[in-house]
């Protein structure tokens, strides 16, 4: 996983919880990388999910509401650190759909050995988006919070519902957002 989501995760957290939480939390990791992230190199998307683990218990905060949430704070780091991304959609909609197709692929180009997940969406009616997840990682709360970054973004009110499917090797989720 590139350092970028790292940096950014250690940012989130020394603003919300201060930099002695973010010490401490660090202390009881036992981290290949030794927790020294640069924002353009790469490391182990476990390491992600330990430090957030190890969150949850210093705050008591459930895991899935972390990922949740930093995923949506890092919606809004996008905006400020690549704003070219965000010159086409108009629509939370239409942005969400841009990710896969546009977006990611971008990406991909900056950073070759990124590992992205899928996203494959159909719109059902005028009201309604599917969002099917597929990945090898373990992210899909972290696109939830992503998606709710996004919709509060274009100040949109739209409800997001996602259920978990057996998909072989790796991890899918089907998304259903449906504007209110
Ligand atoms: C400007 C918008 C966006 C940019 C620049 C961006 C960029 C990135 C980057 C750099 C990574 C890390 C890849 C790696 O570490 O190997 C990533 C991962 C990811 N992105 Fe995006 N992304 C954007 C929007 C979104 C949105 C809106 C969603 C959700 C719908 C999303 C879902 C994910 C997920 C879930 C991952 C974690 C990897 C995985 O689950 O396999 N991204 N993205």
């Amino acid at each position: 996983m590139k350092g970028i989501v790292f940096t950014e995760l250690m940012d989130m957290v020394e603003a919300t919880f201060g930099a002695d939480m973010m010490d401490d939390v660090l202390e009881d990791c036992s981290l290949e990388s030794g927790g020294a992230y640069t924002s353009v190199g790469t490391y182990d998307h476990k390491e992600l999910l330990e430090i957030v683990s190890i969150l949850s218990k210093h705050s008591d905060i459930p895991v899935k509401d972390l990922v949740r949430k930093y995923g949506h704070h890092l919606f809004s780091r996008f905006h400020a650190l690549m704003p070219q991304f965000f010159e086409g959609p108009k629509s939370a909609f239409e942005f969400l759909e841009s990710v896969h197709s546009y977006i990611h692929v971008e990406v991909k180009k900056l950073y070759p050995d990124a590992a992205l997940p899928s996203f494959e969406t159909e719109r059902q009616g005028e009201d309604t988006l599917i969002m099917i997840y597929k990945s090898q990682c373990p992210f899909a709360d972290f696109a939830h919070g992503l998606m709710q970054g996004c919709i509060d973004f274009y100040k949109e009110n739209i409800r997001i519902e996602g259920e978990d499917k057996n998909s072989g090797d790796g991890f899918c989720r089907v998304f259903t957002l449906t504007k209110q």
